[in-house]
């Protein structure tokens, strides 16, 4: 049947509701060029005034994921369960748990993003490792999978690409932040990437697309909704995005945090949120322990026996990557001193270095005393994009060993003049406005602040 996209946006613009084949003819006819960008747009912003049902959700959420091609992964036996993130700021998670998970047997075919505006993507990060491929022929994705247990490819552009189109011009019409527009694009994409079962890491606070728990919350309800309108079950993580996740903002400086926890260390907040996708990426899996608490035990003896670090190097030989730089960028991480002055006194501070990062890093000093009790995440973010570490438009080009080495988390102490994080990058002009950005991110209260903990809620 064909309809007016008019006639479509008139009813969204008056609040009611959508049927099944209208968003369906909607979405067929947006991907084969038959509504205009200026018709969408308007039926974007009336959709983001004025919500959908669930039902209407679920439709386009299965309308989008049809748009295009959907994977088949039954040729890779098991159950597949598959991870996604929201998008944050330091968020190395993937680069952790799919090993870890391919390690134990429970195989990962991931298909992730790249960076845009202040959150990372997991792509970009992996291409950080001299020589890494992230396009795949389908072949060759679930060869991958069945060889070394896990893959993290770069979408392909014929999977949802009614997502891709719409996503596009949500960033451009203000209207990526809302709930319904967010969980179809984010669940389009999971259901045609065909994984059996899901994880979602749906990030909270000022670093993430939902500023607040209670959006946060609803986000993870529907997306949990249509997997299961969808047959498909999904746990949701709602975690704290309210600072940058671990120490490292960056492509190259993630992927020496993320192996930094697949060595069994690592900055305490990444190591408990990537622990916990883990375990409820495991017991979903075909391969679930007796409890929770084993689920557990099992994941740390494979960090601690070296197979999961093992499992991540055998993957960057398969997917092209430079393997002898690759361990001597993780395995040359070394201290150096870093000295700054401030006009009146100058300070030093120990850094890790290593050839996969940039070489002449910038200490930035506290202008203020007391202790960091609130942080607008974002503006974090869009510091690093400022020193190489991001694209502002979708075709700038990454500077790989850019990026930011927070040394202080909410909660700490900190002293006039004492260094706040590391900045490295090549462009040297940028750096005073980095700063600038950067120190007015920051609040500095005179008494310590509650701290909200890393994982808020789990939604089984
Ligand atoms: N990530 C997505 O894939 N889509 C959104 O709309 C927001 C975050």
């Amino acid at each position: 049947m064909d309809y007016r996209m008019y006639d479509l946006i008139e009813k969204k613009k008056h609040r009611n509701s959508l049927t099944e084949d209208e968003i369906r003819w909607m979405i067929t006819e947006y991907t084969e060029g038959g509504i205009p960008d200026y018709q969408m747009s308007a039926m974007l912003m009336a959709i983001w005034f004025n919500g959908m049902t669930d039902e209407e959700t679920t439709w386009l959420t299965l309308a989008m994921a049809k748009s295009g091609d959907t994977l088949d992964l039954s040729s890779i036996p098991g159950i597949k369960v598959d991870k996604h993130s929201t998008g944050g700021i330091g968020d190395k998670t993937t680069l952790v748990v799919t090993p870890i998970l391919a390690a134990l047997g429970v195989p990962t075919a991931k298909m992730s993003g790249r960076g845009l505006g202040f959150t990372g993507g997991t792509v970009d990060k992996m291409e950080s490792i001299p020589g890494m491929r992230s396009e795949f022929t389908e072949e060759e994705f679930l060869q991958i999978v069945k060889e070394v247990g896990f893959v993290d490819a770069s979408q392909t552009k014929t999977l949802a690409p009614a997502d891709k189109m719409l996503y596009a011009l949500r960033d451009v019409t203000a209207t990526v932040d809302s709930i319904p527009l967010i969980a179809s694009s984010i669940m389009s994409k999971k259901l045609a990437a065909g994984a059996d079962r899901i994880v979602l890491d749906v990030k909270c606070g000022s670093g993430a697309f939902m500023g607040d728990f209670d959006s946060a919350r609803a986000l993870a309800d529907q997306m949990i909704r249509i997997g299961e309108l969808a047959g498909r079950k999904v746990v949701a993580v709602i975690s704290d995005m309210n600072q940058p996740l671990g120490h490292a903002v960056g492509n190259a400086a993630e992927v020496l945090e993320a192996m930094e926890v697949l060595k069994d260390g690592g900055e305490e907040r990444l190591r408990t949120l990537c622990l916990a996708i883990a375990v409820e990426m495991l017991q979903l899996s075909d391969r679930a322990r007796d409890s929770y608490e084993e689920a557990e035990a099992v994941i740390l003896e494979t960090i601690r026996s070296g197979a999961a670090f093992r499992k991540f190097t055998e993957y960057v030989r398969r997917a092209g990557g430079d393997e002898t730089r690759f361990l001597n960028s993780v395995e040359q991480v070394e201290k150096r001193t870093v000295e700054a002055g401030n006009g009146t006194s100058s300070v030093s501070v120990t850094i890790p270095t290593s050839p996969a990062l940039s070489e002449t890093p910038v200490l930035v000093l506290s202008e203020k005393e007391g202790y960091l009790s609130s942080c607008d995440n974002s503006e974090i973010g869009m510091t690093s994009v400022m020193l190489g570490a991001g694209r502002e438009k979708k075709d700038d080009v990454i500077d790989m060993e850019a990026g930011i080495l927070i040394l202080k988390k909410l909660g700490d102490p900190v002293k006039r003049g004492e260094p706040l994080a590391v900045f490295y990058t090549k462009k040297e002009a940028v750096i005073p406005a980095a700063k600038e950005r950067f120190l007015k991110a920051y609040h500095i209260s005179e008494t310590p602040p509650e701290v909200d903990p890393v994982i808020l809620e789990i939604l089984r």
